[in-house]
């Protein structure tokens, strides 16, 4: 097949993640005989420095177009000044709402030879499969911000529709899986969240009885993510807190460099993106772990371009690379580990 992938590599490590990615689609465009164009396009920082926004209109008319979007990371110091007017998120902001990806799939699946690098015992991480699903396109992020000299606000607005689908995108995928699916939230405090659970319960009982649904609150579950984590399958819960529970999460598998995401939408096209940001702290130097972008390119080959025998073969080959312990630094003992090209080098000499 021919398809056509916007790519965005953005800041920081991003560029670095997306180069060590691309040969990965290309070596599988070869072995299965597919095309893949590649068109790269600004967003972020990069997108303010040269065209002093961050979604100039012409990559988000490039991604309207395309099959799917591989995106990097955006941000970084240099636009983080408090005071700033425009800055690199919210270009990621405004690309996943104008193209409707209101549901973000984060898997998280510990490997077994990477089990040492995680903080948590290994013995609770043996079986773990978790997909997290969060809101996208609604919540704290998206509603009116004020700020006066004395005060600031940040509204979080929820609609019945906008529970609704995400929850529906979680039912279906829970009940392709393990058949449970536990709803997080804040009940007991946030209006948003008893709204949340309200529809989330209707929506279970009516389209999914044949899911089991448990309700969770946010600070709890951040406790039992980490104490008992085989416990859980699909999880669905708005975007802030997804968020952070999905940062807490990538510590079940050692680095937050492994977390892919796919942001899904209505339609075919999806953005395919690692959960980890522009890292600054290692940016520049080629040392940045690429599995989870690679791991993303996996999820575009999947769910956009439904070639799910490649999305396993390259899923498969990260696999064989950890297996054999080509580790980059964030997952390798003290003064060990290979660099960003390497790791992509191991990937793509084990796809066959
Ligand atoms: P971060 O995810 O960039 O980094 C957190 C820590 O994890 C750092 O120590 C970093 O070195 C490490 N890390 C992240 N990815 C790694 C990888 N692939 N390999 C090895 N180590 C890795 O989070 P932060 O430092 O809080 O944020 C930095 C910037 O990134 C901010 O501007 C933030 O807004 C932005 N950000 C962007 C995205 C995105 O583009 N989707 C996501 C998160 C954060
Ligand atoms: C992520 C990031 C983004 C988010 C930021 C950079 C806007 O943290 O993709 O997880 O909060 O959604
Ligand atoms: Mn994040």
């Amino acid at each position: 097949m021919h398809a056509d992938i916007v790519v965005l590599p953005g800041d920081g490590i991003g560029p670095e993640i997306v180069s060590a990615t691309l040969p990965v689609l290309a070596a599988v465009a070869k072995r299965y005989g597919h095309s893949f164009s590649f068109a790269e396009h600004d967003i972020g920082g990069i997108a303010i420095d040269r065209h002093g926004e961050p979604l100039p209109a012409a990559t988000l008319e490039a991604a309207r177009k395309a099959d799917a979007i591989l995106l990097g990371a955006v941000g970084g110091p240099k636009w983080s000044d408090p005071n700033a007017k425009v800055r690199p998120e919210q270009g990621l902001l405004a690309i996943r709402k104008a193209l409707g990806l209101f549901a973000n799939l984060r898997p998280v699946r510990p490997h077994a030879s990477a089990l040492g690098a995680s903080p948590i015992k290994s013995h609770l991480l043996e079986g773990v499969d978790i997909v997290v699903v969060r809101e996208l396109t609604g919540g704290i992020y998206f509603g009116d911000k004020n700020r006066s000299d004395t005060e600031a606000t940040d509204l979080c607005r929820y609609s019945v529709a906008e529970v609704e689908r995400v929850v529906r995108s979680a039912g279906a995928l829970a009940r392709q899986r393990r058949g449970h699916l536990t709803s997080v939230d804040k009940a007991n405090v946030l209006e948003t969240s008893r709204l949340w659970r309200d529809v989330a319960t209707r929506v279970m009982r009516e389209e999914f009885p044949d899911v089991t649904v448990e309700h969770q609150l946010v600070d709890s579950m951040a406790m039992h993510l980490l104490s008992r984590p085989r416990a859980y399958d699909v999880i669905v819960t708005e975007n802030m807190f997804g968020d952070i529970l999905t940062d807490e999460a990538s510590m079940l598998a050692g680095s937050l460099g492994l977390l892919a995401s796919a942001s899904l939408g209505a339609g075919k096209v999806g953005i395919y993106e690692p959960i980890h940001g522009s890292a600054p702290d290692i940016a520049g130097k080629g040392i940045a772990n690429p599995y989870a972008t690679i791991l993303s390119a996996a999820l575009l080959l999947r769910h956009s371009l439904g070639l799910v025998e490649e999305a396993e073969a390259v899923e498969a080959a990260v696999s064989a690379a950890l297996d054999a312990k080509v580790f980059t630094t964030d997952l390798a003992a003290p003064g060990q580990g290979v660099d960003t090209a390497g790791a992509a080098r191991a990937v793509i000499e084990r796809l066959g």
